[in-house]
């Protein structure tokens, strides 16, 4: 897919990952639809961008079902849904205070697997009627999971069980949409420079730079938003998860 023709709604659209992804797309000739909880930083995000927001939590089947279909309106299209929204829910299984409390665990996978499911099933719904593009593709949906999926820390139970339920959806969700001409991948991003991040202690900080092999720092969100253009370029890109980590494997603490 061109990206000029990218009509997209892009959740957590307002900060980090997802906004730079808009401003990529947006720069590239692309319009964005931004659906986040944060009302006043996704206002703020659509405007200069010119893009929509909407707000959304995307835990809501409700909502989401009646933005998705107010952004398509907004956008004159739908063809690319990319899920941003996501939560740490940190918390240790046994934590000091006791056991985890299972509304944190749950509101994690709530947050990151379900609402990126409820989003991903809206958008297909309304993509699946799309005129049909080159080989037959109608839409293209973009993942975000974490190297958590695969070796989460002590203190990511929650958070490492929400992120390995994306990477498992994708491809029985690629290979079903597939006859409708919708890709599905994921991107399983290392440790990115962004506000979830920004809001660690310095420490923690530069202990996880140094535990990344190469390049030795922290991911730039550019560099995830050019990886999810390079998966709307190539078709032939479905039903993966793609780390993109400097080839970092956590270590659990
Ligand atoms: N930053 C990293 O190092 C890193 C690493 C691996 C994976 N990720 C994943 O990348 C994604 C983006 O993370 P980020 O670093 O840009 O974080 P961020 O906190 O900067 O952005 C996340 C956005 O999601 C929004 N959001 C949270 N709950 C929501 C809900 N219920 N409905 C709608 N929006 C909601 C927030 O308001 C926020 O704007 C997340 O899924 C995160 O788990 C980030």
């Amino acid at each position: 897919m061109q990206l000029n023709q990218v009509k997209a709604i892009i959740t957590g659209g307002a900060s980090g990952l997802g906004h730079a992804v808009a401003q990529h797309l947006v720069a590239n000739g692309g319009h964005v639809a931004l659906f986040d909880v944060n009302e006043e930083k996704g206002q703020a995000a659509a405007q200069a961008l010119s893009g929509r927001f909407f707000r959304t939590d995307v835990t809501s089947e409700e909502g989401v079902a009646a933005n998705v279909n107010a952004a398509k309106e907004a956008l004159g299209g739908l063809n690319v849904v990319i899920n941003c929204a996501g939560i740490l829910g940190a918390g240790r299984v046994l934590g000091k205070e006791g056991p985890m409390a299972l509304g944190t665990f749950a509101s994690t996978v709530m947050v990151n697997l379900v609402g990126s499911f409820n989003v991903a099933k809206a958008g297909a719904s309304l993509m699946q009627h799309n005129e049909a593009g080159e080989d037959g593709e109608r839409g293209v949906i973009i993942n975000t999971a974490s190297v958590a999926a695969y070796e989460g820390q002590i203190g990511q139970a929650a958070y490492s069980a929400s992120k390995g339920g994306v990477v498992g959806m994708t491809l029985p969700m690629a290979r079903e949409l597939s006859r409708f001409g919708i890709r599905v991948a994921t991107i399983a991003p290392g440790i990115f420079w962004t506000p979830m991040v920004d809001g660690m202690p310095p420490q923690v900080q530069e202990s996880l730079s140094a535990s990344i092999p190469f390049p030795s720092r922290l991911g730039k969100p550019e560099e995830f938003a050019s990886t999810v253009a390079f998966i709307l370029g190539n078709r032939y890109i479905n039903g993966e998860t793609i780390r993109l980590d400097g080839a970092v494997r956590l270590q659990p603490k």
